[in-house]
């Protein structure tokens, strides 16, 4: 069996973001609302999913630390527009645990945000922990280790513009350069 495996291609990520940029652009008509991407993941989405939105809109970015066990997290780089009365789009790459999800919208509540709604390119529904609200979602995957399109590995891959799934992780920690020589052809 293969160790790697493209999952969705390119050409698909970009039809599937043009419909949800379309919903979007429907629902905030007349509204200017504020994308908060959360780094580093959700970097190609937004930027993607910004260039088909047919109204203006700003961006903003946070980060965030995560450890130990249960999702406990911390601000590592906090948005810098003030958000109170703002209508907030949240965009995450994947949605998984839920448990990252479930402590921003605690935190974008407590600002006093006119509105709070989450765009995420992938969600691992079978594994959610916590129920969270998912107004946009991509794709929903199941729980193999994606990576591209944001995605990484050990800081890697994140720039891959299809996503691929790891069947065998061994073998990216044997040889971390081995996916690299699939994708890049060089
Ligand atoms: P959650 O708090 O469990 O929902 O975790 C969400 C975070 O887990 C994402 O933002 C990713 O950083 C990470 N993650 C979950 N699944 C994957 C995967 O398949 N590949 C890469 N990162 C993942």
């Amino acid at each position: 069996m293969a160790d790697f495996v493209e999952v969705v291609e390119a050409s698909s990520i970009l039809r599937r973001v043009e419909d949800l940029a379309a919903r979007i652009s429907d629902d905030y008509e007349g509204k200017e609302p504020v994308l908060v991407g959360v780094l580093f993941g959700a970097l190609p989405f937004l930027a993607d999913l910004a260039k088909h939105l047919t109204m203006s809109c700003e961006f903003d970015f946070l980060a965030l630390n995560r450890f130990g066990e249960g999702g406990r997290a911390r601000i590592a780089m906090d948005t810098e527009t003030p958000l109170e009365g703002r209508h907030v789009i949240l965009v995450e790459d994947i949605v998984d645990t839920g448990l990252t999800l479930s402590f921003l919208h605690r935190l974008l509540e407590a600002r006093d945000v006119a509105s709070i709604a989450t765009a995420t390119l992938l969600d691992k529904a079978a594994r959610r922990i916590v129920e969270v609200p998912l107004e946009y979602r991509g794709f929903e995957v199941g729980d193999e280790f994606l990576l591209g399109y944001g995605l990484d590995w050990q800081g890697r891959y994140r720039n891959l513009s299809s996503l691929w799934a790891v069947l065998n992780l061994q073998s990216l920690t044997d040889d971390p350069d081995r996916l690299a020589r699939l994708t890049y052809g060089r």
